[in-house]
């Protein structure tokens, strides 16, 4: 039996923080190494060029992202790496895709809709102000990414949960109209991911600047965390798990049973001071080992380069075929 196929893409626009690690880093990395899956895991820099217009934190968070991820333990035997723009023939689908695609169909598109209500909420005479075609055909390009390596589950946030249903619909619509060429993907929602709270209690997010950035050296991560919002509750008064989020970012961490000795002492009136330097080391406990190997490939950005190189080889190889396929089901073939 052939195995099932999982693919996911990261956009490069920022340096990864805990909520990534915790919320999509980790569950991905274990659900790489489970037998009968297939894994293909890539940058999408070319979607990051949407949302960011500053070449160098394209090119740094690149970088992080990549060694982000080996460093986590991405095999890059098993699990299919590689950059999206390094895969020229996923632009070419893309405009075979956009050939087929309704434009009604990016019209009702979550990411183009909010950009159209913020410009009538503005008052804006012109619906579309500052709209530019890569945000509204931004679900077309993924549909490419998505149906070029016949991916069957495709592990998201609930955000991308419609752009994956767009890349069904246009995946049924060109095997209708042309040929079964595409297997349909469907959306993966992990009911139980973790969602980390950032330093102000709010969702750990690039956009709140509230996050404590994965692989900063272990001062600097006893600095951020010193930060994290508690009450003036004194050393020795009971304390709720509630009351700061620095209980949940403990949670996501530790084994049940520390969890829970952790909230008993608390209770006990564990001063704030202490409770964050218990956090920081229950931090540095998982991560310092994966610090250590981010900074090395940091340091070498070639052996990155090189493991994505290899990567992409390995992903061209099957697009090609796959979109000598779609070509020729469009009609555009050899003339002999
Ligand atoms: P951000 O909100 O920092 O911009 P992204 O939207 O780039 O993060 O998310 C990248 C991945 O990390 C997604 O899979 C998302 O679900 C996950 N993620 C982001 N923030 C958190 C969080 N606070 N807790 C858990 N997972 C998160
Ligand atoms: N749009 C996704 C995000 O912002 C990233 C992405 C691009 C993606 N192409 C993809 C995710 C294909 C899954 C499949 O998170």
């Amino acid at each position: 039996m052939s195995k099932k196929r999982v693919l996911t893409g990261v956009t490069t626009t920022g340096i990864p923080h805990l909520g990534n690690y915790v919320g999509a880093i980790r569950p991905a990395v274990r659900a790489a190494q489970a037998d009968g899956t297939e894994s293909f895991l890539f940058l999408a820099d070319y979607h990051g060029i949407i949302k960011c217009h500053d070449p160098e934190m394209i090119h740094t968070s690149t970088q992080a992202v990549a060694a982000t991820w080996l460093a986590c333990g991405l095999d890059p035997e098993r699990t299919t790496f590689y950059r999206q723009s390094d895969i020229p023939e996923i632009m070419e689908l893309n405009w075979i895709l956009g050939c087929i695609t309704a434009k009604g169909l990016m019209n009702r598109a979550h990411a183009y809709k909010a950009a159209v209500q913020e410009n009538l909420d503005k008052g804006q005479e012109d619906q579309d102000h500052g709209i530019e075609m890569g945000l509204y055909s931004y679900p077309i390009l993924m549909s490419a990414d998505i149906l070029m390596f016949k991916a069957n589950e495709v592990p998201v946030g609930r955000d991308q949960i419609q752009h994956v249903e767009m890349a069904r619909d246009i995946a049924g619509r060109f095997n209708h109209r042309f040929k079964e060429v595409f297997t349909l993907p469907e959306v993966k929602i992990d009911e139980n991911i973790e969602l980390l709270v950032g330093l102000d209690g709010r969702k750990m997010s690039k956009s709140y600047g509230n996050t404590i950035p994965l692989f900063e050296t272990e001062k600097k991560l006893q600095k951020s965390v010193n930060k994290i919002i508690t009450n003036l509750k004194e050393p020795g008064e009971p304390k709720g798990t509630d009351e700061s989020p620095l209980f949940e970012i403990y949670k996501a961490f530790a084994t049940a049973d520390e969890t829970a000795a952790f909230a008993q002492a608390l209770s006990d009136g564990l001063a704030w001071g202490e409770a964050k330097k218990l956090l920081s080391a229950k931090i540095n406990a998982e991560l310092s080992d994966k610090r250590e190997r981010y900074n090395e490939l940091t340091a070498n950005p070639a052996q990155i380069e090189d493991i994505l190189q290899a990567g992409a080889a390995k992903a061209r190889k099957e697009a090609r075929v796959l979109l000598d396929e779609v070509r020729d089901a469009v009609g555009i073939r050899a003339l002999r």
